[in-house]
């Protein structure tokens, strides 16, 4: 299974690049830009992740983003993930980023989207690896700090492909970021919003964002199996949830695995992410890992997992249908 999972060409749809910020580069960015970190070593760092909630673990994200300051930290940053995603042939990536936890900071939207854009660029040509940027909105500011970003982000719309919400849940529902996400999409982005794992009013928030939002994709979502109508929903508009295995087991202490096998059943199309990699020491593959020794997911619901990522990605017909036949090839071949 770990070789067949390894080798199985993958597409990550819910990781945010400042999630996949390594100890190690933590280290030489703090040392570059003249910052002390409270820690003496990486793995006094990563001994210090003790989260148990999503509140606990944006507090250890938002601190760890304080080395990140010029342009070629955020291109280090991107390349270094793009990199590692590469050699778990991970295909395709849709990267998310959270402007606001850098220009809060005092560092320049231009800063940070010109070194991510250009890492992408350098990936593609030499690694082979395709990814996609779609700019989050912290959901725990306000909806005038949104609006403001994504007027920032106007220059940039081609370096786009959508639009995100993530940070802390609670008190911040969907309909807060109504004229925002509406904006967005005027400018043709997608659109997504996380609906965390076990929210307050998280049936509320996953009807917001399928009626009120319309969004094309939702991050996590899994409280929807909760629900039989939001299921339908889900399944009718044939929306992708980007659900995330191993940051589930950090913050509401399950990998979710049976949720996931009854996604299947169901026929909706859930995939496999990271969320957070560097943080929650698991990448894709060790995410697919984890996820098959716990519900013992056979290789087809795997090759179903992985066909889905490409299915609801934020690609046209020809590129989909070119990563899937190349998904169907393999699958044909190792399980043969
Ligand atoms: N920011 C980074 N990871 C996140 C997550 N899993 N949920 C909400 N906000 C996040
Ligand atoms: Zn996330």
């Amino acid at each position: 299974m770990r070789h067949f999972i390894e080798n199985m060409p993958k597409a990550e749809l819910h990781v945010h690049i400042e999630g996949t910020l390594e100890p190690e580069l933590s280290f030489a960015l703090a040392k570059k830009n003249n910052i002390a970190l409270p820690f003496s070593t990486p793995e006094a760092l990563i001994a210090a992740y003790d989260f148990h909630d999503l509140p606990s673990f944006l507090k250890i994200y938002y601190a760890g983003m304080s080395v990140l300051i010029e342009e070629e930290d955020f291109y280090r940053l991107t390349w270094e993930y793009l990199e590692k995603a590469a050699s778990q042939n991970i295909v395709y990536a849709e990267l998310f980023f959270d402007p606001q936890g850098h220009t809060t900071r005092g560092v320049a939207f231009e800063t940070v989207i010109t070194g991510i854009h250009k890492a992408q660029q350098d990936a593609k040509e030499k690694l082979g690896i395709d990814s996609k940027l779609i700019l989050c909105f912290l959901r725990d500011m306000s909806a005038e700090s949104a609006m403001d970003h994504l007027k920032m982000a106007e220059p940039y719309l081609d370096w786009l492909i959508g639009v995100g919400l993530d940070s802390d849940e609670l008190h911040n529902p969907p309909l807060k970021f109504k004229d925002v996400f509406a904006l967005a999409r005027q400018w043709g982005l997608k659109l997504t919003m996380h609906c965390d794992v076990n929210q307050k009013n998280t049936l509320e928030h996953i009807g917001q964002v399928l009626d009120d939002i319309e969004v094309d994709r939702i991050d996590h979502g899994v409280n929807a199996l909760e629900s039989e109508s939001l299921c339908e929903k889900i399944k009718a508009k044939q929306l992708g949830l980007t659900v995330c295995p191993v940051s589930n087991r950090f913050v509401v202490q399950s990998l979710t695995s049976n949720e996931i096998k009854k996604m299947l059943e169901k026929g909706l199309l859930a995939t496999i992410n990271s969320d957070d990699p560097a943080y929650f020491r698991a990448y894709l593959n060790e995410n697919f890992m984890a996820l098959q020794e716990e519900g013992n997911f056979s290789k087809e619901e795997l090759l179903t997992l992985a066909g889905n990522a490409f299915k609801v990605a934020w690609l046209d017909t020809k590129e989909k249908d070119s990563y899937l036949d190349k998904l169907n090839n393999y699958g044909q071949k190792a399980v043969a």
